[in-house]
């Protein structure tokens, strides 16, 4: 395959939908191997728990080491002597996930995805996978909000990163003109019929001038991004611009 993904998890059921639609397509055209591995098979006492309180105090539980090291070593067991995968630990404290770090992860050949539940895993585990089974380890976060565990956030990281695996999608042009692929948001796209409901399509669209087409749509891009998000436009911005947006 052109890209290997194991995930590591408590709850295997979570990532079904990793059979379906383009991403079970390309595990069946042979481009993407998905493996879903779970964490208390590593877990080895009566009640086969993977967590446990946490030193110095605090709410919620903390993910054992043990089982987390036992079956990274599991996944890594299976790789040729040179081959290392890139561990990517979904968390809300993590460097964020954005198109650039998809297309990165998509180079690739190999990545473990380790999730999370709780308040997080024992930090010793990563400091394992780095130091003694010299894995590239990466905390990505979705965005400024907390799941539950990092579940979803596999789904949503793994549908990023293999549709810009080659093969996936058929049509390599949808790619190109969608939004963070340059910097700016995807223009408004229309259908039949027209009129719709007494709503009519912008003319432009109708007039078969290229040339304004894609002037109007140009403008329609920057129109949107500035106002939903100024800090794309504005970097030094960066969230004072979205607090700015939101306040008015
Ligand atoms: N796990 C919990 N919250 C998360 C987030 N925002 N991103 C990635 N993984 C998470």
């Amino acid at each position: 395959p052109a890209l290997r993904v194991d995930v590591v998890t408590i709850f295997p059921d979570y990532l079904a939908p990793l059979d379906l639609s383009l991403i079970g397509k390309a595990r069946a055209d042979g481009i993407l191997e998905v493996a879903v591995h779970d964490l208390r098979e590593h877990a080895h006492d009566r009640h086969r728990s993977v967590d446990d309180t946490p030193y110095g105090g605090g709410a919620g539980m903390v993910m054992k080491p043990q089982p987390w090291a036992e079956a990274l070593e599991a996944v890594v067991a299976k790789a040729g002597p040179t081959e290392r995968p890139r561990l990517v630990v979904p968390g809300p404290g993590g460097a964020p996930f954005t198109q650039a770090m998809a297309r990165e992860l998509a180079q690739e050949p190999w990545l473990v995805f380790a999730c999370g539940r709780y308040e997080g895993i024992d930090e010793r585990v990563l400091d394992h996978a780095r130091e003694d089974l010299g894995l590239e380890v990466s905390v990505v976060s979705l965005g400024d909000y907390v799941l539950n565990g990092g579940e979803v956030a596999v789904l949503a990281m793994v549908e990023a990163v293999a549709r810009l695996v080659p093969g996936v999608i058929g049509n390599a042009a949808s790619l190109v003109e969608e939004s963070h692929e340059d910097g700016l948001l995807e223009y408004p796209v229309y259908t039949k019929p027209d009129p719709w409901r007494g709503r009519a399509v912008p003319e432009v669209l109708l007039s078969g001038n290229h040339a304004a087409i894609a002037a109007w749509r140009h403008e329609q891009r920057l129109a949107r991004t500035a106002a939903r998000r100024p800090d794309l436009l504005h970097p030094s911005l960066g969230d004072a611009g979205l607090e700015v947006r939101l306040a008015t």
